[in-house]
């Protein structure tokens, strides 16, 4: 029996459905049941029927399906798959912040541990992030962990005061503003398209700055024909899928996130199987964690 007819036939046996970050291997991608980034799957998780949801992706997607969905089980391929920035935030840093700003919202990146969750007053991911913190009636903003998302958001809700944290993720801090010349350079009529969680300077050079689904859309509505990925390159299978005849363009070699890469057909069957690697929360964690997610939510689908 193929991997592929295992997972189906698991799938059926454990009510199981299969949701996937653009992030993740080609062929995991293709065998999922909903590809999208991390709002869409947030929100899509809320929405499906069936008893069990494989999460493809890392801990924190894993997680925030749990803390949003109590009564499924929710599995996941590869328990080591973990983001790394979803760590790089202090408790300590947040409470003095509060200390100090009596109006102040914590705003906390969907890419983040369910501990920072229940710390904070509202998740945002890069597609919503804009959006809610110009909803938000608080002057005062601490976005955690991402410094350079919320260094980007901060640059186009200037009526706001943020406080910055110095987390970052490694894949994107790896894509340089020289060579995102060197490609446009090489390719002059490409658009550039990267994600806010690039740093400013890379920023500042794009044509569109959005999440994963928003970059796929622009090049997918734009009538140029060259493109230049400033993220992950996990999105050039559903890019190249919905754009057979454009052409997309890397910037360096490290855009590999190696987490999201942990996933694999085998893991994916292993675990429908054997129901392995199941989330699992304390009820305490999850319920403080829960509000700003859903708050997320809310705010965001407006
Ligand atoms: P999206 O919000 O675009 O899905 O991005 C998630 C992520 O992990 C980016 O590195
Ligand atoms: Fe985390 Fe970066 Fe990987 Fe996204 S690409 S999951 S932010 S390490």
């Amino acid at each position: 029996m193929s991997t592929i007819d295992k997972i189906n036939e698991w799938k059926q046996k454990r009510d199981a459905v299969i949701l996937a970050h653009y992030y993740v291997n080609d062929e995991v991608q293709e065998i999922a049941d909903y590809v999208g980034d991390s709002f869409y799957l947030s929100k899509i998780a809320t929405k499906v029927e069936a008893e069990t949801i494989l999460f493809c992706g890392v801990s924190f997607m894993g997680e925030s399906a749990k803390i949003l969905n109590p009564e499924k089980t929710v599995i996941m391929p590869d328990m080591m798959a973990d983001c790394p920035m979803a760590h790089m935030a202090d408790i300590g840093k947040i409470q003095e912040m509060r200390d100090q700003y009596e109006d102040l919202a914590v705003v906390c990146y969907i890419n983040s541990t369910a501990l920072l969750k229940t710390y904070s007053d509202v998740c945002v991911t890069s597609s919503n992030a804009l959006k809610i913190v110009q909803e938000l009636p608080n002057q005062h903003i601490f976005f955690i962990p991402d410094e350079n998302l919320g260094r980007y958001v901060a640059s186009q809700v200037p009526e706001k005061h943020f406080i910055f944290n110095d987390g970052f993720c490694h894949v994107h801090k790896s894509i340089l503003a020289e060579n995102v010349k060197k490609a446009k350079e090489a390719h002059p009529n490409a658009e550039i398209l990267v994600h806010p969680e690039c740093t400013m300077d890379v920023v500042a050079l794009a044509d569109y700055v959005g999440s994963t689904s928003g970059i796929i859309d622009f090049a997918t509505e734009s009538k140029g024909e060259e493109f230049i990925i400033g993220t992950e390159m996990g999105v050039l299978y559903e890019l190249k899928l919905k754009n057979p005849n454009k052409r997309f363009y890397s910037v360096g070699h490290r855009q590999f996130c190696p987490n999201m890469k942990r996933i694999t057909l085998e893991k994916v069957a292993d675990a429908l199987e054997q129901m392995l690697n199941t989330v699992e929360l304390k009820e305490e964690i999850r319920l403080k964690a829960q509000m700003p997610l859903e708050r997320m939510l809310e705010l965001g689908s407006k």
